[in-house]
């Protein structure tokens, strides 16, 4: 046990998927999804995200480990686990020759709630499809479709909300609208897991992310966390002359003298602290502490990203 005193929503314990091909593409998975969060997987091509998805979505069966989805095991308990999920594929897949009313009524009765049309009509309202509840799916276009696609997922009214590489392909009004449906289905409580190989969209709505590559997860942590850490910046200063020790007086910046005494470091956050570099050269100039070549470094998600992604090749 990990002592975490919520429930996650979702536990995914030692999950391993080996394809009849004899291809191993998720290896022993471990993961935890907390009630309420918008939570990122994020990962290239290839790295087992769909898959993972599909195992906790009943669609493909693990080669071994355990998934419990809303206190339910997904393979003692399929249908109570599956009827607290939504899921809104990657690929789009409809009924084209149903209309879009008849679509979410039917996907409803599919996971036997009870009718709601109130309900649905909202879905639909949010989703700016009503508009178009008695066209035929094959009429719609591409943006039109994929909004089905979630309107299905949501007309049983899960509690968890996977969505699988939601903005790939999509315009820029569906992904806005997209967001916001996601922030505002946060807001009543509903869990919802994305996955993604862009690190902007990660970036822009989770609230911690999960890196997967070739079937491991490498890291799963808070995105401001991540953040915090990768918005750092280094100066590096290379002295003229090694210094001893740095100045008393510049204690005040964060200030960090190698081994040699040749270098001088100092770290700044990516936005306040910048502005104080011309103040600190200033200083350390009247200090008699010149440099004979500077260099400036910064982490973003993308280097941490493209790192664990190498180390892991
Ligand atoms: N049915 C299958 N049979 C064999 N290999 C598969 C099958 N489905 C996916 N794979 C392989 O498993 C790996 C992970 O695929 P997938 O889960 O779709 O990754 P992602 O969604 O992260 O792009 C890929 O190398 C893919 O080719
Ligand atoms: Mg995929």
């Amino acid at each position: 046990m990990t002592g975490e005193q919520v429930q996650p929503v979702i536990a995914v314990d030692s999950l391993t998927k080996t394809y009849a091909s004899g291809f191993k593409a998720l290896n022993s998975v471990n993961l935890q999804i907390r009630r309420g969060e918008i939570f990122a997987l994020l990962g290239p091509n290839g790295a087992g995200k769909t898959t993972l998805i599909s195992i906790i979505c009943g669609i493909v069966n693990a080669s071994s480990g355990k998934v419990v989805a809303d206190g339910h095991d997904i393979a003692r308990d399929y249908r109570a686990a599956r009827k607290k999920i939504g899921l809104v594929p990657q690929e789009l897949s409809t009924d084209a020759f149903e209309t879009v009313w008849d679509t979410v009524k039917f996907s409803r009765g599919l996971f036997g709630k009870a009718p709601n049309d109130a309900y649905l009509e909202k879905v639909l309202k949010d989703l700016s499809l009503w508009a178009k509840r008695d066209s035929k799916i094959m009429t719609l276009s591409g943006g039109m479709k994929r909004r089905v696609m979630i309107a299905k997922a949501l007309s049983h009214e899960p509690t968890i909300l996977f969505l699988d590489e939601p903005t790939a392909g999509v315009d820029v009004e569906l992904r806005r609208d997209m967001w916001d449906m996601v922030r505002r289905l946060r807001e009543s409580g509903v869990t919802i897991i994305l996955t993604t190989h862009y690190i902007e969209e990660a970036e822009e709505m989770a609230d911690r992310i999960g890196v997967i590559n070739k079937g491991e997860i490498l890291l799963v942590e808070e995105k401001t966390a991540l953040m915090q850490k990768l918005g750092k910046k280094q100066l590096t200063l290379h002295l003229q002359q090694a210094l001893a020790s740095v100045p008393a007086e510049l204690a005040g910046y964060r200030l960090e003298l190698s081994e040699d005494g040749n270098q001088l470091v100092y770290t700044f956050d990516a936005q306040g602290e910048r502005m104080g570099i011309p103040d600190l050269l200033r200083r350390l100039g009247e200090h008699g502490i010149h440099f004979r070549d500077l260099q400036t470094s910064e982490s973003s998600l993308e280097d941490i990203f493209v790192s664990l992604v190498r180390g892991n090749a």
